[in-house]
């Protein structure tokens, strides 16, 4: 065996090919352009092109868009355990655990067929914003609202947490994040979900691998700690010192830096004119100009432009959004290239086991116990 170059994490190997999505020179879903998809799509549009290939006629729309809203309840067995979970519990555990409780009452969990596996696909995307909202009830001691078939997805997760029309705006606002969340290419919780299905396993169990690997800080759960900074730099001025202490103190700084990406996040760049007009909207200049401060030293003084996080986690805010719902959304939206990746994995799978260099010590002598 020729000794293929070892690359820590993987840096800039190819473990795979896709059909699914592109980063190489800007970020495409089967062939379009991100920019177009947020200019002119709607989540669900996308949602079925990630797990299609192509976009839907309307007649293919309305399909899948009335089987999502014919899907968004869950069992009450599982809304049960969402309410039992204690308060504390981490909701990124809290969707992590309920797409696992999901699977037992999925009829088709063994069926890892490729039709079977996208109408699990799609009926976990439907479920995934029922348990988000619950759960986030539940844990306030109210009640689940039930979702509003007349609605859209990301309407109908505004519905349900608030139990309140949401406005077109907000509607807009969080659609156009769920389309940019929604895929990228070979990302970890991605190759996770990959790794998982490649063994034969199903569909729930990747998709759970899955968010297991996107709740660290590194990879989804940085969106969640933008917010804690943005919260402690209350001035202009504490904005800059708190960046030179972060550079001082060799802080990983939340939100920056792309393994890809290393001239920046073309996902960031498109999200920048959303967070400043909702800013304004809901009167959170002050977090703009904080963020613009912090960000205007990373990148001159750093070199590290901002990643998608970056004005995710603020737009979530202006919506007001609590902060450790963040991350899940981020789930709500990427269990549709996950799917994708496993439904594309499985149509030509070959187990993926990569090798180690063994850095360990070699035949040593048995040592027995009272040697020890
Ligand atoms: C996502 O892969 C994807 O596609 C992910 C994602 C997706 O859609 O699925 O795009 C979503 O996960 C976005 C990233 C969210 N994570 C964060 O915002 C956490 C902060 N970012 C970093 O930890 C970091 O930038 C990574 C993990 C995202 C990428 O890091 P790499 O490629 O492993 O780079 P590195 O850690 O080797 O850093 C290279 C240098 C280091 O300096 P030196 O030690 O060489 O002196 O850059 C520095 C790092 O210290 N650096 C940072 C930094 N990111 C890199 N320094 C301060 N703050 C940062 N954010």
């Amino acid at each position: 065996m020729n000794e293929a170059e070892y690359r820590p994490g993987l840096e800039n190997v190819i473990a795979g090919e896709t059909a699914i999505s592109t980063i190489a020179g800007g970020l495409q879903y089967r062939g379009y352009r991100i920019e177009d998809l947020a200019d002119h799509a709607t989540f669900e549009e996308t949602a079925y092109l990630v797990l299609y290939g192509e976009l839907p006629n309307q007649n293919e729309l309305d399909a899948f868009s009335g089987r999502l809203q014919a899907n968004a309840s869950v069992p009450p067995q599982v809304i049960e355990v969402l309410g039992s979970i204690p308060p504390t519990a981490s909701m990124m555990d809290v969707m992590r655990s309920a797409t696992s409780l999901l699977a037992h009452w999925d009829a088709e969990t063994e069926d890892s067929s490729h039709d079977a596996n996208l109408r699990k696909s799609e009926r976990l995307l439907a479920q995934l914003p029922v348990v988000l909202a619950a759960r986030y009830r539940l844990r306030q001691g109210k009640q689940p609202v039930a979702a509003d078939p007349s609605r859209t997805l990301a309407s109908n997760l505004l519905w349900m947490l608030h139990d309140e029309p949401p406005s077109a705006r907000q509607i807009r606002a969080l659609d156009l994040t769920l389309i940019l969340y929604a895929e990228h290419e070979f990302n970890a919780s991605t190759f996770t979900a990959r790794v998982v299905c490649s063994t034969l396993s199903d569909l729930h169990a990747s998709v759970a691998a899955s968010i297991g690997a996107l709740k660290g800080p590194l990879h989804g759960g940085a969106n969640e700690r933008v917010m804690d900074i943005l919260l402690a730099v209350e001035s202009a001025e504490a904005a800059s010192e708190w960046v030179q202490q972060a550079f001082a103190n060799k802080t990983r700084i939340m939100g920056f830096g792309h393994r890809v990406y290393k001239e920046g996040d073309p996902r960031a760049r498109y999200l920048k004119s959303w967070c400043e007009q909702l800013a304004e909207e809901t009167n959170h200049q002050d977090f703009e100009r904080n963020a613009q401060i912090i960000e205007d030293a990373v990148v001159s003084q750093k070199g590290i432009p901002p990643n998608l996080d970056w004005p995710s986690a603020r737009l979530y805010y202006y919506l007001g959004l609590p902060i450790d719902l963040y991350t899940p959304l981020f789930v709500v939206s990427r269990v549709v290239g996950w799917s994708a990746h496993v439904v594309e994995q499985l149509d030509n799978n070959r187990l993926i086991r990569p090798r180690a260099n063994y850095t360990g010590e070699l035949d040593r002598d048995w040592l027995p116990m009272e040697g020890r």
